[in-house]
């Protein structure tokens, strides 16, 4: 018998798989548009990969704790999709600078979540520490990519994840 879902850690595993989701998202709207022949195809592909490998945890944890996934699941299904699928047609430089502005974010998010869970949900808090690391990863990619020579940079990159915090602030509530 698993023990029961506190509300602060439901809250926790329905805006990760919601993040989760879209950057699943993200990346398969950016290969829409690069096919795979952009100079990044294959970095992309492989992150696509490890993205679906996450949402498949908190898929998991949300079914087997009984809670339902946000509400607002079709917007991010537009949305993340959209993004991805706009940054790559301003260029790769672009698509790299989504995945940098997103992962900074969400190396943050995952961090304080760590942070919150101390020694509850040891489980949980294993998946989170391990997306966290490729997030991480994710990130350093694009900066090696040329993420900071995309057009307008500051601007872009700051709009993306400004847009990250609004995401998450409603998934926790919606
Ligand atoms: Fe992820
Ligand atoms: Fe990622």
């Amino acid at each position: 018998m698993t023990k029961p879902l506190s509300k602060a850690v439901e809250r926790m595993l329905r805006v990760d798989q919601a993040g989760e989701y879209g950057a699943v998202r993200i990346y398969a709207g950016q290969m829409a548009v690069m096919g795979d022949r952009g100079p990044h195809a294959g970095r992309i592909a492989h992150m696509l990969e490890q993205e679906v490998a996450h949402r498949t945890w908190f898929d998991g944890f949300l079914r087997e704790r009984g809670a339902r996934p946000t509400l607002l699941q079709p917007l991010w299904h537009v949305a993340g999709f959209a993004l991805g699928a706009a940054t790559a047609l301003i260029g790769p430089e672009a698509a790299m600078a989504c995945t940098a502005a997103i992962e900074t974010e969400i190396d943050l998010h995952y961090t304080r979540q760590l942070d919150e869970l101390g020694q509850d949900e040891p489980e949980i808090a294993e998946k989170i520490a391990r997306a966290r690391d490729e997030e991480r990863e994710h990130r350093d990619t694009a900066f090696e990519q040329g993420a900071e020579k995309a057009p307008a940079y500051p601007l872009l990159s700051g709009a993306i994840r400004l847009g990250c915090k609004v995401a998450i602030a409603l998934t926790e509530r919606i």
